[in-house]
């Protein structure tokens, strides 16, 4: 097997669903500006030389369908050889598209590829549009369509994690995220362009261009504060608005080649994929995934919790990630998880998460000096998965 070498990996700030600083800026725009950027970025590669770029997303329809991968990647004035695909494992769809991206490397079928991933939760929301359950399979298997906040509800209730633990868990996200962003700890997300459409007197539209530099859902909170507010999921439940993860727009993108590519073209390595899993759980706990795709991972590759510097498990809600870092044995390990806040004060773009996770992973393992990174993940349906970074 060939070397795959991370040359690059950055992201958008993740802005939040309907109210952000997104909400005008179409799918398609996001991800194309930051795989030009990728390239751009890159000391020593030009566009020419891509192969592939396969990108996740969880709904890929509306704005972010008819392949998006293949769109996006002509709109980022990528040369017509340069193909497209899109990549569904809902949350963990972006990791996926970095580890095919560099499978498909390591198997010699291409010597550069990016890996990425998008999600405009505002034009096509969680659900799709349109969504079309199976009749007769729902009438029995109603769980694998239940909303994602009663999964979170089911893995409190089943192993006990109280309401306020998850709130203490939220607060500190919150709280660690307040603290990179005005440290400027951030290294992986560029500034990003958008735009909205004002109206004018005359009852016109006028579209106005910005820049956004950070995620816009951070807000500094306190477990007591976040107690006060209610269940959004089941009444007399513990899953709130604060302890939930935030439905956001944002895009990411990792560059993938070969080591004869970055000696001939003089690219330096970042990082390789060491090994990537996922697997199965059940559906109406959906959030269980990492605690089981974690331990695997890391079987796979023949390595130990003490061998890893950074985790980045995505919080999809307190209740499950909270629960996975315990059973893992992960407690006393907390300076090591998500040390600038989880998905909960930045946001969880569903596909582009992976994505965007990995590059949060890189710049994280960057600071710390550190040498091995995890990213994981729950997935709806019932899933988690499971990558192993390695800095070089
Ligand atoms: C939980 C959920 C429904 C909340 O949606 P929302 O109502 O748009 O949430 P908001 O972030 O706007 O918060 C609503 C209110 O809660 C309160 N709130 C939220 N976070 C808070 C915090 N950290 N501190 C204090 N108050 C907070 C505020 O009153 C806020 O209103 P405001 O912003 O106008 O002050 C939504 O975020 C969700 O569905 N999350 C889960 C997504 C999911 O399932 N993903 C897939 C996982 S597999």
């Amino acid at each position: 097997m060939k070397d795959a070498y991370i040359v690059q990996s950055i992201r958008t700030p993740g802005c939040k669903q309907n109210r952000g600083l997104f909400k005008e800026t179409r799918p398609e725009e996001l991800l194309s500006f930051i795989l030009k950027t990728a390239v751009e970025k890159t000391d020593g590669l030009k566009p020419d030389d891509l192969e592939d770029v396969m990108v996740g997303c969880a709904f890929p329809e509306g704005e972010q369908g008819l392949n998006i991968g293949r769109v996006a990647a002509k709109m980022a004035g990528f040369p017509d050889h340069v193909s497209g695909a899109t990549v569904n494992r809902f949350c963990s769809s972006g990791l996926e598209a970095i580890a095919l991206a560099s499978a498909r490397v390591q198997m010699g079928w291409s010597d550069i590829t990016i890996g990425a991933g998008v999600e405009s939760m505002t034009f096509v929301p969680m659900g799709g549009n349109a969504p079309r359950p199976h009749p007769e399979y729902s009438a029995t298997n109603p769980e694998m369509y239940i909303s994602m906040g009663i999964t979170a509800e089911n893995v409190a209730n089943r192993y006990n994690v109280s309401r306020e633990d998850q709130d203490k868990f939220a607060a500190a996200s919150q709280n660690k995220a307040v603290r990179a962003r005005d440290n400027g700890l951030f290294t992986e997300i560029i500034p990003t362009p958008a735009y909205k459409y004002e109206k004018q007197e005359d009852g016109t539209y006028k579209k106005i261009e910005f820049i956004v530099e950070h995620d816009d859902g951070i807000r500094a909170s306190t477990p007591e504060g976040l107690a006060k507010l209610g269940a959004v999921f089941a009444a007399g439940g513990s899953v709130t608005a604060a302890n939930s993860s935030q439905t956001t727009d944002g895009a990411a993108a990792t560059i993938v080649a070969s080591k004869e590519k970055c000696d001939e073209l003089g690219l330096k390595p970042i990082a390789k994929l060491i090994s990537y899993t996922t697997i199965g759980c059940r559906s109406d706990e959906m959030g269980v995934g990492p605690r089981y795709a974690i331990p695997k991972v890391l079987k796979q590759a023949g390595m130990t919790y003490d061998q890893i510097d950074i985790f980045e498990i995505n919080e999809a809600f307190a209740s499950q990630a909270l629960y996975c870092i315990r059973e893992l044995g992960l407690e006393k390990s907390m300076d090591k998880i998500n040390i600038h806040g989880g998905a909960i004060a930045l946001g969880h773009p569903l596909g582009c998460t992976g994505a965007k996770l990995t590059a949060t992973c890189l710049a994280n393992l960057k600071e710390v000096k550190g040498k091995y990174g995890i990213v994981a993940m729950c997935i709806g349906g019932g899933m988690g998965a499971a990558a192993i970074f390695e800095m070089v």
